[in-house]
């Protein structure tokens, strides 16, 4: 069975601290719905600086903590400070990751576990903790987001232990989504198509974007607000019998 959803919430997003990244597109888009924002990147300053200026711009109490999600202590310590200053923790986003475009034959046992450590053990590490509050409330919403190079074979600008990770990320939501179901916890994951940041090797020119593009259905790439409604929905208290899915958002790239 599960709580109520408090009107007094919290959420916790990883990977929020890059200017132009989806993260911090999201803080705000939720933000301006009421969440309380607690924010962890791997680089601390950034992440307060990103929790001070959505505090700022929407009058929500909003806090960031440094960690490298890889390292499980370092998470789990950044959940702990967060969860202390923040009201009623109901949601994780796990935006954190890298990508990867080395071919596959040149991959490298460093490059691999990299990739891996911080795109599915990452989330793991941060989801377990926050799942624990979750459990504990009777009332949680949980996210891992994949990517349409996990469905496509790549195809974007990553490559293999990209797309491994990504892929392993739907399998850790399923699970959990069954496991924390009777527990009034759902788990879900927002797969985007190519989304106009700067983590394919950098910011995007015209050109790059009209050729991503031209694979869809729709005639452009994705930007962080097409990602941060979707997540808005799904973190939502409307979304209480949507659990263990895959939401496509990108362009009709993957259909399925
Ligand atoms: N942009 C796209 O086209 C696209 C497509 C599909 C999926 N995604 C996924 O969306 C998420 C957000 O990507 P983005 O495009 O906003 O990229 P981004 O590079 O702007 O954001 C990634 C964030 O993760 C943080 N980060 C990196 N390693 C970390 C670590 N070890 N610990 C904690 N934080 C760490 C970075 O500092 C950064 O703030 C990523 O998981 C990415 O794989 C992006």
């Amino acid at each position: 069975m599960s709580a109520a959803f408090p009107a007094e919430r919290a959420v916790i997003l990883t990977g929020a601290a890059s200017p132009r990244g989806i993260g911090r597109a999201t803080a705000h888009h939720l933000a301006e719905r009421g969440w309380s924002i607690g924010i962890i990147d791997v680089d601390a300053e950034a992440a307060r600086e990103a929790a001070r200026e959505v505090a700022e711009a929407t009058g929500v109490v909003a806090a960031g903590a440094g960690a490298n999600v890889a390292d499980r202590e370092a998470a789990v310590a950044a959940v702990d400070e967060l969860e202390a200053s923040l009201p009623q923790l109901v949601a994780v986003v796990n935006f954190a990751g890298v990508s990867s475009p080395v071919p596959y034959l040149e991959v490298t046992p460093e490059e691999w576990q990299r990739v891996e450590s911080i795109n599915l053990d990452g989330v793991h590490w941060i989801t377990q903790r926050v799942a624990r509050t979750l459990v504990d409330n009777g009332v949680g919403r949980i996210v891992g987001i994949s990517s349409v190079s996990a469905q496509r074979g790549g195809g974007t600008y990553s490559k293999t232990p990209y797309s491994a990770s990504k892929a392993g990320v739907i399998g850790l939501m399923r699970s959990i989504a069954r496991e924390l179901g009777p527990f009034g916890v759902t788990a879900n994951v927002i797969s985007p198509g190519p989304i106009d940041t700067d983590i394919m090797g950098g910011t995007l020119t015209e050109e790059r974007k009209t050729a991503m593009a031209a694979d869809g259905v729709l005639p452009r790439i994705g930007t962080p607000r097409d990602i941060a409604a979707a997540v808005a929905y799904l973190i939502s208290e409307d979304a209480g019998f949507v659990t263990g899915q895959t939401l496509n958002v990108d362009g009709g790239l993957y259909m399925h």
